[in-house]
């Protein structure tokens, strides 16, 4: 049968209008099935931009969830709560203030209105973990030897954007000279560093264990490795002490808010999960997915940060987690009762007349460890749910260093020579 001209016309165009239709249904399904726009247009932000709020025109979702960083502003001192503490950090400016900690919005008020017996001999160090401001202005000065009033009159922003993204490329990045100088140190290229890593990494910038070495400057006592154990090393292989207690001359060396060191090693990261899984879970916002940049408890948001895995539910998690930080708070004060024994055990062995100073010297090394065991966990914030089984271990040390402690310093004055 031969069709004719119009008829052929006909088809053609009935057959464009079908295609069109289908193109037109098949796109608007795609659409509507396409995963949540998980990938952000790249805005580029201006060069060494350190003001956050610069950034949020850019990234109102993210910005409007740091700005909520202002709610998380509770804090009070810890020795309210663990009364040992007093005895522990004596003569030291930790036992003049240590409050818990509060949001990032807060870090730059919170180091300037500091007791000043915090920062008195330490300068324009204390500012390192306190403003984005911090890695430019460390290429500019020596901070080993800039003042704090100098160093205050640079700083105006608070923890921001600028402290983990590239400007350019917005991708996370590791600014803060200290963690770039031990990674190098330990062999690690930064560079070969997974997307995973990277969401730790860059809160190891700041939570992490550091100390002030003889020529003041800030470093990582990571050399020999990240536990507790593994970092006293470190300091007891160069005999270093940061401070002496004054009733009992013990040279003691101060474990800071290890919350990277504790983490690495534990159930979660070796089941390849980062500080950001928890900390800063994906949020919705109509079709887009965002992460949250609200650091606070993940209790705070448990079915973005946890129910993603544990199918159990709320009541579980809420559960287990209360378990390990009400043990780990137990064995804490018992061991802060052991380590307060075990002054006041090596205290009295020093007011006794011809006291044994070679058993007493052994004493006060086991107090060293004693309390360097309780400190390392008391510090690092959590309470034992980033790592409890590692947790549990520092503290049974903690516990049997100080009894052998106040043994030693009983035989010191059973052996004293009283000729
Ligand atoms: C403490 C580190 C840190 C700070 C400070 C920070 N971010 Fe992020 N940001 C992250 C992490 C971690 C991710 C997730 C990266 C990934 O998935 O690879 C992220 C992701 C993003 C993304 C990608 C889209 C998304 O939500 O996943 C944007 C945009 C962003 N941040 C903007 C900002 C802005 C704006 C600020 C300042 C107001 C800021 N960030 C401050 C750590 C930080
Ligand atoms: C530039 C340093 C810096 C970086 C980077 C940083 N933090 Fe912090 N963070 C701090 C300081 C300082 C405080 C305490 C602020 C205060 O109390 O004034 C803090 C406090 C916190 C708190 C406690 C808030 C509360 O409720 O008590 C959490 C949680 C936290 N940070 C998580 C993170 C996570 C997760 C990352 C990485 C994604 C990160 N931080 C990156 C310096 C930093
Ligand atoms: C598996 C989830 C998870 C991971 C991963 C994780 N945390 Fe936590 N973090 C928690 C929980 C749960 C708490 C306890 C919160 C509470 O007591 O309300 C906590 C507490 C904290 C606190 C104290 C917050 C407060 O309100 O006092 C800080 C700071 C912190 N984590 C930092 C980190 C850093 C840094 C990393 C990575 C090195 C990390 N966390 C990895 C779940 C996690
Ligand atoms: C990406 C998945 C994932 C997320 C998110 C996650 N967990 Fe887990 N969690 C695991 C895995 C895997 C284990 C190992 C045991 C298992 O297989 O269940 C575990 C174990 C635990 C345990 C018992 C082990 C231990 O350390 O004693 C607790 C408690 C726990 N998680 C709490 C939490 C809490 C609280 C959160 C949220 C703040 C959270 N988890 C988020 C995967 C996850």
């Amino acid at each position: 049968m031969e069709i004719k001209k119009e008829h052929k016309n006909i088809l053609l165009i009935g057959g464009a209008v079908l295609l069109v239709v289908l193109i037109c249904t098949l796109s608007l399904f795609l659409v509507n099935n396409q995963p949540l726009d998980t990938t952000p247009t790249r805005f580029s932000i201006p060069d060494n931009e350190t003001d956050s709020s610069v950034w949020g025109n850019f990234y109102p979702l993210q910005y409007e969830s740091y700005l909520k960083n202002s709610e998380n502003k509770d804090s009070k001192p810890h020795v309210d709560s663990f009364p040992y503490l007093t005895e522990m950090y004596k003569g030291t400016g930790y036992g003049a203030e240590f409050n818990e900690p509060r949001g990032h919005l807060y870090a730059l008020d919170d180091i300037l209105n500091v007791n000043s017996k915090r920062w008195e001999s330490r300068q324009a160090n204390c500012f390192v973990c306190k403003s984005p401001q911090i890695p430019d202005l460390m290429d500019k000065y020596d901070f080993s030897k800039l003042s704090f009033e100098d160093a205050k009159s640079e700083i105006n922003q608070t923890i921001g954007c600028y402290n983990c993204h590239d400007t350019k490329t917005l991708d996370l990045k590791v600014k803060q000279k200290p963690l770039l100088e031990a990674l190098d140190r330990m062999g690690v290229d930064i560079n070969n560093a997974t997307k995973q890593d990277m969401k730790s990494l860059v809160c190891a910038q700041c939570h992490v264990s550091y100390y002030f070495t003889d020529e003041n400057q800030v470093k990582f006592p990571w050399d020999n490795g990240l536990t507790a154990e593994k970092i006293l090393k470190y300091y007891d292989e160069s005999n270093f002490a940061e401070m002496y207690h004054p009733d009992t001359k013990t040279p003691l060396v101060k474990p800071r808010h290890a919350e990277y060191e504790m983490f690495m090693g534990s159930t979660h990261q070796s089941a390849g999960l980062s500080c950001a899984d928890c900390h800063m879970p994906y949020m919705r916002d109509g079709d887009t997915k965002y992460h949250s940049h609200y650091w606070s408890s993940p209790l705070q948001h448990i079915n973005q940060s946890c129910l993603v895995c544990h199918t159990q539910g709320e009541d579980w998690v809420l559960n287990r987690v209360s378990v390990i930080q009400n043990n780990t708070k137990e064995s804490q004060n018992r061991a802060g009762e052991a380590v307060v024994e075990a002054i006041n055990a090596i205290s009295k062995a020093q007011n006794t007349t011809g006291v044994n100073e070679s058993i007493l010297n052994e004493a006060r090394e086991m107090h060293r460890k004693g309390q360097w065991y309780l400190d390392f966990v008391f510090v690092t914030n959590g309470y034992g749910f980033h790592n409890p089984g590692e947790t549990m271990s520092n503290l049974n040390k903690a516990i049997d260093y100080s009894h052998k402690a106040t043994i030693l310093a009983n035989k010191a004055i059973l052996n004293a020579d009283t000729e």
